[in-house]
C-alpha cells in the first residue's frame, strides 16, 4: 500500500497525503475512535474530520493514543458552515483545537460557502470575513494551511479577489459521474488542491453495473476503481469506512486505470442517484 506514502504538495510547500481517511458520518465514541486508530495502524497518515461531524473528540483521542507521531499525521478539520464572522471563526477554531486535543491542525477549511440550512444563499461578505480569520489562524501557525470546501468558481473568486492568501485546497463532492469539472479545473489550474469527498458516492455507486464491469476487468472492487479514479484525476481522495476490511481495501489501490478506461469513466454522468 505504497500509495499511502504518496503526497501532493500544497501551495504552502507542505505535503498532503493523497489518501485521507474520511470520518463524515462516523459517530463520536468507539466507532470514530476505533476506525481512526485502525486507519493509522494500517498506514493512513491523513485524517479528515469537521466540527459538524461531531467526532473531533474521538478522532483527536485516537490520534493522540496512536503510536504515530503527531508530525507524521496530516489532520484536517473545518469551520462550521453557519459561522460567517471574523470573531466567530476565531472562536470556532479554538473550540476545534481543544476538542481535538492537538496544538495545531494541518489544514483548516471553511466547510461551505453557505449554512446547510440555506444552501446556495449568497454569503460572500461573510465568507470574506471568515477568510480574514482563517488568514490570522494560518499566520499564528496553528493551522499549517487553510482552504475551503464546497466552493464554486464564484465563491472561490471572491476569496481570491478579497483575501491576501490563496486557499490551499477546496474539498468538494467528487466521484465517477460527478466530477464538477468547472470548479475542479479552476482550482487545479491555480495550484489549489482539489480534495474528493464521498469518492464512493457515500456507497451509492457500489452497485453500478458499468463500474462493476471495469472492476472485474482489473480484478479490483468497485470501491477500489472509484478511489483509483479520483487519484488519477489529480485529487486527494477521502474514502470513509468503519469496517477494517474496507479501510484496508480502500488503500490497496496501487494499480493504474488505463487511458481508454479513464476516458470511459470520464464520460459517465449521474450514475449514482
Ligand atoms: P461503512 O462505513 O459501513 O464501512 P464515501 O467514502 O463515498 O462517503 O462512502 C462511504 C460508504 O461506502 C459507507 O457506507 C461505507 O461503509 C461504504 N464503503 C466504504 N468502503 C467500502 C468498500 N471498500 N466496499 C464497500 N463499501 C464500502
Amino acid at each position: 500500500m505504497d500509495i499511502l506514502r504518496e503526497s501532493y504538495t500544497l501551495n504552502t510547500g507542505a505535503t498532503i497525503p493523497k489518501i485521507g481517511f474520511g470520518t463524515w458520518q462516523i459517530p463520536n465514541g468507539s466507532e470514530a475512535y476505533n476506525s481512526t486508530i485502525f486507519a493509522l495502524k494500517s498506514g493512513y497518515r491523513h485524517i479528515d474530520t469537521a466540527r459538524v461531524y461531531g467526532n473531533e473528540e474521538s478522532v483527536g483521542k485516537a490520534i493522540r493514543d496512536s503510536d504515530v507521531p503527531r508530525d507524521e499525521i496530516f489532520l484536517t478539520t473545518k469551520l462550521p458552515a453557519d459561522i460567517k464572522t471574523y470573531e466567530g471563526a476565531l472562536e470556532a477554531f479554538e473550540t476545534s483545537i481543544q476538542t481535538l486535543g492537538v496544538d495545531y491542525v494541518d489544514l483548516y477549511l471553511i466547510h461551505a460557502p453557505w449554512p446547510w440550512s440555506d444552501r446556495g444563499g449568497d454569503y460572500t461578505e461573510g465568507n470574506i470575513q471568515a477568510w480574514k480569520a482563517m488568514e490570522e489562524i494560518y499566520k499564528s501557525g496553528r493551522a499549517k494551511a487553510i482552504g475551503v470546501s464546497n466552493f464554486n468558481v464564484k465563491d472561490m473568486q471572491a476569496i481570491l479577489d478579497n483575501g491576501t492568501i490563496t486557499p490551499s485546497a477546496n474539498q468538494i463532492r467528487f466521484f465517477i459521474g460527478f466530477t464538477q469539472d468547472e470548479i475542479t479545473k479552476f482550482c487545479q489550474d491555480k495550484g489549489i488542491i482539489v480534495e474528493a469527498y464521498s469518492p464512493l458516492a457515500t456507497g451509492r455507486i457500489l452497485d453500478n453495473p458499468q463500474v462493476k464491469k471495469l472492476a472485474d476487468k482489473y480484478n479490483k472492487s468497485v470501491a477500489q476503481i472509484c478511489i483509483r479514479y479520483t487519484l488519477q484525476r489529480g485529487t486527494v481522495t477521502l474514502p470513509k469506512s468503519t469496517h477494517e476490511e474496507y479501510i484496508l481495501q480502500n488503500a490497496d489501490v496501487d494499480f493504474v486505470i488505463d487511458n481508454q478506461d479513464m476516458q470511459y469513466l470520464n464520460q459517465l454522468h449521474d450514475i449514482a442517484s
